[in-house]
């Protein structure tokens, strides 16, 4: 059984990536109460990410403040994500400014390692403590199709093109997203995505259960506050333990399942009418 109550470190904002990081990870941060706005912040370049853009992600999800329960991804300009930046295959973009080379592969502990790192850039998307919503307009390629499927809801605009394009360049989808694909439209379909490296538009995404809401484009941040405000709303404490919930339900039996409901029920139950029993 998995155990989706282990906990992740205490976000800490004094650890949290400055303005420069930002800017050189190409991302920009805005952190309104509960909620946190990430927005991937290259327009020119199609918010194509690099090493320093994963890592940035990696870096704002470790010192995410406490009080944050709702964190918003959003791409600048006409795209959310033109997925990995091609600069760095052809050294366009400059080693230094990626944020390094790639791994050759030879020491495989060290490339292992190296690629936990950036997947740890989406891992923390779906930490029990918030909602994560992916706000999709135009392209979301490779990487940036794997940042929506790390989100827990995806908002997407009637313009979205969605297209997993790994394998088309020798390479296999890495960054945490053939889990959720596979879980959303089942293997065979995941495949023939892939390995088609075809583009989903915003219909088909729908169909397939890729998105939650397709809106109009210039609804797209309308619905997303709505959401948002809803998800607000919510007594915290049960949104947290419903998450994590919900989160164990596709790995337990339905015995292990009813008992985990019953465990978070009774820690509802003390949090909501304990002091009265007392
Ligand atoms: N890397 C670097 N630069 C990119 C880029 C990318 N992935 N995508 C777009 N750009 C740049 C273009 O080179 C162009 O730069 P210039 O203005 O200097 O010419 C600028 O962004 C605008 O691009 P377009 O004119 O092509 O814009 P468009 O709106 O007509 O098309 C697009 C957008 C469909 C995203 C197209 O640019 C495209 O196909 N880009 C490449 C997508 C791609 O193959 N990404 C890799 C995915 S695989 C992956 O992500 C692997 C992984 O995580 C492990």
């Amino acid at each position: 059984m998995s155990d989706a109550r282990v906990k992740e470190p205490r976000p800490d904002p004094a650890t949290g990536p400055n303005e420069a990081e930002l800017a050189e990870a190409g991302l920009r941060l805005d952190v309104d109460g509960a909620i946190a706005t990430i927005t991937l912040n290259r327009p020119e370049r199609r918010n194509a990410m690099t090493f320093a853009t994963w890592r940035g992600l990696a870096k704002i999800g470790e010192s995410l403040p406490g009080g944050v329960r709702v964190v918003v991804l959003r791409g600048a300009g006409p795209a959310f994500s033109a997925g990995i930046d091609l600069g760095m295959f052809s050294g366009g973009a400059g080693a230094e400014d990626a944020g390094g080379a790639f791994p050759d592969g030879a020491d495989e502990a060290a490339s292992d390692r190296f690629i936990a790192d950036l997947q740890a850039g989406y891992t923390w998307l779906r930490r029990p403590e918030i909602v994560s919503i992916a706000a999709v307009h135009g392209h979301a390629i490779g990487g940036g199709f794997q940042l929506a499927l790390a989100c827990d809801i995806r908002v997407i605009a009637d313009d979205t093109k969605f297209c997993m394009k790994e394998p088309a360049l020798g390479l296999v989808p890495d960054l945490t997203g053939t889990k959720p694909l596979v879980e959303i439209v089942g293997v065979n379909r995941a495949l023939e995505l892939c390995l088609t490296a075809r583009t989903v538009l915003a219909d088909e995404a729908a169909r397939l259960g890729l998105a939650e809401h397709v809106v109009p484009r210039d609804a797209l941040d309308k619905t997303v506050g709505e959401i948002v405000t809803a998800l607000l709303a919510v007594n915290p404490g049960a949104a947290v333990a419903t998450k994590r919930l919900l989160l164990e339900a596709p790995h337990n039996t339905l015995d292990e399942q009813c008992a985990a409901e019953r465990r978070e029920q009774i820690g509802r139950l003390r949090e909501l009418f304990g002091s009265q029993s007392a």
